[in-house]
């Protein structure tokens, strides 16, 4: 299951909360869409608990450690308070992320480079609890350098601008460059962001990308298919693109 061919598929489930908390209610759960993505194949689980709290709550974080069988992805800041939190759940993994408040979703990449000082502190405090760090960047050369410097295990390109202009060649080259000056540097590349069944291929041909990262395609999907189907509509896509030849 570690070959190279294989990627691993996480699914993020903060919109499942975006549906409840429009009602400020208990239902749907994210806890149990967690579940349900498990058993549909989902490799791992991404919930990112935002300072606004829009979705996911710390409730959510602290059931989601304690129900997920795969792997927890914890996307948060860097903020005192969420490297506490991490340093007292231990999800495997922590994506740290740029956050504004204004923002409709997480709009760019972390600035490693203006933050450097921030970023390796981060990534120290997290590494010395044993959770294996990523971090959320522009497929940027320097950006890809600095992560490195900084000590992150693993670095998640923002496929954002690929996945508004998936026909334009020169953003499907920025991801493949910096996937592989990545992995030339010893890092894990991990992708994400806007991905769905109509773009993910290009995406999951990368050979250096061990793993993606896909939530609002897939939760809006579940409304009409269901969610174990909609976790496999993209898996099965994934795989598709990943049995092409270049391997
Ligand atoms: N990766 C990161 C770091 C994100 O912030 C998000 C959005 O929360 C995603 C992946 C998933 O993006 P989408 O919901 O568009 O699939």
């Amino acid at each position: 299951m570690t070959s190279l061919r294989y990627q691993r598929l996480y699914v993020n489930i903060d919109h499942v909360a975006t549906v409840r908390q429009a009602r400020r209610g208990r239902e749907p759960d994210p806890v149990a869409a967690a579940v349900l993505c498990e058993q549909a194949g989902a490799d791992g689980i991404t919930a990112h608990l935002r300072e606004d709290r829009r979705h996911i709550q710390d409730d959510d974080i602290h059931r989601l450690a304690a129900a997920v069988t795969t792997v927890l992805n914890l996307e948060c800041a860097i903020t005192d308070d969420m490297l506490r939190l991490a340093e007292t759940l231990r999800p495997a993994q922590v994506t740290l992320v740029p956050e504004r408040r204004e923002e409709v979703t997480t709009e760019g990449g972390l600035d490693v480079l203006s933050h450097e000082a921030a970023v390796r502190a981060a990534v120290a405090r997290l590494k010395a609890v044993g959770i294996r760090t990523s971090l959320f960047i522009d497929p940027d050369e320097e950006a890809v350098r600095c992560s490195q410097a900084v000590g992150a295990d693993a670095i998640e390109l923002h496929t954002g601008t690929y996945s508004h202009h998936p026909r334009e060649l020169v953003p499907l080259m920025a991801l493949r460059t910096a996937s592989t000056l990545g992995s030339t540097l010893g890092l894990a590349v991990h992708a994400g962001h806007g991905l769905s069944v109509h773009n993910v291929g290009p995406v999951a041909a990368i050979p250096e990308i061990e793993e993606l990262n896909i939530g609002h395609a897939i939760v809006g999907r579940s409304i009409f298919v269901g969610l174990e189907r909609a976790v496999r509509e993209i898996r099965n896509a994934m795989d598709e693109a990943r049995a092409a030849d270049r391997f």
